[in-house]
C-alpha cells in the first residue's frame, strides 16, 4: 500500500506532517511568519517556540548577535513575555495553524521550571522543550545541563507537572552529552534535540571588548554543522535500543544537510539560524526531501532515518 504521507513522523506520540521542525529562537511565536502569505504551515512539522519563562524578561543588553564565518553568535538572554501570556494571550492566535507548537521551557530553579511546565500543559501546546542549558542560580551559574543529576532533577520536575510528550534540548558544552541525555532518559524525557549552541565569544579589537554585552554568547548557523552531526550520531547509539526520537539540529541549511541528519540517526531535523537568511527554506527543504525519497525509492522519512553505512 502506497503510504499517503511519507514524509509524516512520530515523534514521541506526537504526529508530525512534516519532520521539518523550526528552532526555538529562530521562529519567535510564530506570528512573523504567519504574516508572509506564501508560508505554508502544512510543511512544517513543528515550530517550537521562543524560550519562556516563568515571568517576562528583558533579555540581555545589547548588542546580541554578532556575525561570524558561517554562523552566528547570540546572547538574546531569553526575552519573552512569560509564560502566562504565552499561553494566554499568544497561544489563542496561533492554534489554529495547521503544525505542532512545542513550548520551549526554560528557568533559572527547578521549581520554575516545573511552574512553567504546569502552564503549557492546561493549554494547547503539543509538546514541551526544555532548555536544560540555563544558569542554576542556587548552584552557582552553571548550567543545569552540565551535570546529569541536576539535568535529570530538571526532567523530573516537568515530568510531574506535565502528561504532555517532553523534549530534552541537549548542550554540547559538556564533556560526554550522551551522559546527560541518559540521565534524561531516565528521568522521564520522551524524546531528544541536539544540538543547542556552543559557547563562544568575539572581540572589537578597536575598542578592546567584548562585542556581545552579554561577553559570551551561543555559536550556531553552518560553521557548527559538522559538530552537530557527529553528536546527533553518536547520540543515536544510545537512543536506538532505547526507541527514543531524535530532533537533529545545529546548522542545516540545505536538504543534503538535512539527510546527513536523518543518516545519522535523526527522526525529524531541526532549522533555524537559516531561517534569518531566507525564511521560506524550510518549506524547500519538505518539497526536495520529498523529491528525494522518491528518486531513492525511500518509501519514508522513516525509513531513511539511522541507515548510514559504515561499511
Ligand atoms: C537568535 C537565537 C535565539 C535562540 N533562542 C533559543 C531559545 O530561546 N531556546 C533554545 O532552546 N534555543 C535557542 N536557540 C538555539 C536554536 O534553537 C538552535 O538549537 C541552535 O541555534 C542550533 O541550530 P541552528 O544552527 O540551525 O540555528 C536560539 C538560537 C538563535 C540563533
Amino acid at each position: 500500500m502506497n503510504n499517503p504521507n511519507p514524509l509524516s513522523v512520530n515523534l514521541a506520540g506526537i504526529t508530525l506532517n512534516s519532520p521539518i521542525v523550526l528552532l526555538s529562537g529562530c521562529a519567535g511565536f510564530a506570528e512573523e511568519l504567519n504574516a508572509i502569505d506564501s508560508f505554508d504551515f502544512n510543511k512544517i512539522g513543528a515550530i517550537c517556540l521562543k524560550g519562556t519563562t516563568l515571568e517576562a524578561r528583558q533579555g540581555n543588553p545589547p548588542p546580541r548577535l554578532a556575525e561570524t564565518p558561517s554562523g552566528m553568535l547570540n546572547a538574546i538572554g531569553l526575552q519573552n513575555p512569560g509564560a502566562r501570556t504565552v499561553a494566554e494571550e499568544i497561544l489563542p492566535r496561533i492554534a489554529s495553524l495547521p503544525t505542532r507548537l512545542i513550548a520551549n521551557i526554560a528557568g533559572s530553579t527547578i521549581t520554575e521550571y516545573g511552574e512553567v511546565a504546569r502552564i503549557f500543559d492546561n493549554s494547547p501546546i503539543d509538546g514541551i522543550e526544555i532548555n536544560i542549558s540555563c544558569p542554576n542560580v542556587k548552584e552557582g551559574g552553571a548550567a543545569f545541563g552540565a551535570d546529569p543529576c541536576s539535568a535529570a532533577d530538571v526532567v523530573a520536575a516537568v515530568r510531574q507537572a506535565t502528561r504532555k510528550p517532553i523534549i530534552t534540548k541537549l548542550s554540547p558544552n559538556v564533556t560526554n552529552m550522551n551522559q546527560i541525555a541518559r540521565a534524561a532518559i531516565d528521568a522521564g524525557s520522551d524524546a531528544l534535540s541536539a544540538i543547542n549552541t556552543l559557547m563562544g565569544m568575539a572581540v572589537d579589537i578597536q575598542q578592546r571588548r567584548p562585542i556581545l554585552g552579554n561577553r559570551q554568547g551561543g555559536l550556531s548557523g553552518p560553521a557548527i554543522k559538522p559538530i552537530a552531526l557527529l553528536k546527533v550520531w553518536q547520540l543515536y547509539q544510545l537512543t536506538k535500543p532505547l526507541a527514543i526520537p531524535i530532533i537533529g539540529q545545529g546548522g542545516i541549511s540545505c536538504t543534503n544537510d538535512a539527510i546527513e541528519f536523518f543518516l545519522a540517526g535523526a527522526n525529524a531535523i531541526g532549522i533555524g539560524t537559516t531561517l534569518f537568511r531566507n525564511p521560506l527554506i524550510a518549506t524547500q527543504i519538505h518539497d526536495e526531501l520529498r523529491q528525494y525519497l522518491h528518486n531513492q525509492r525511500i518509501p519514508s522519512v522513516a525509513a531513511l532515518t539511522g541507515t548510514l553505512k559504515l561499511a
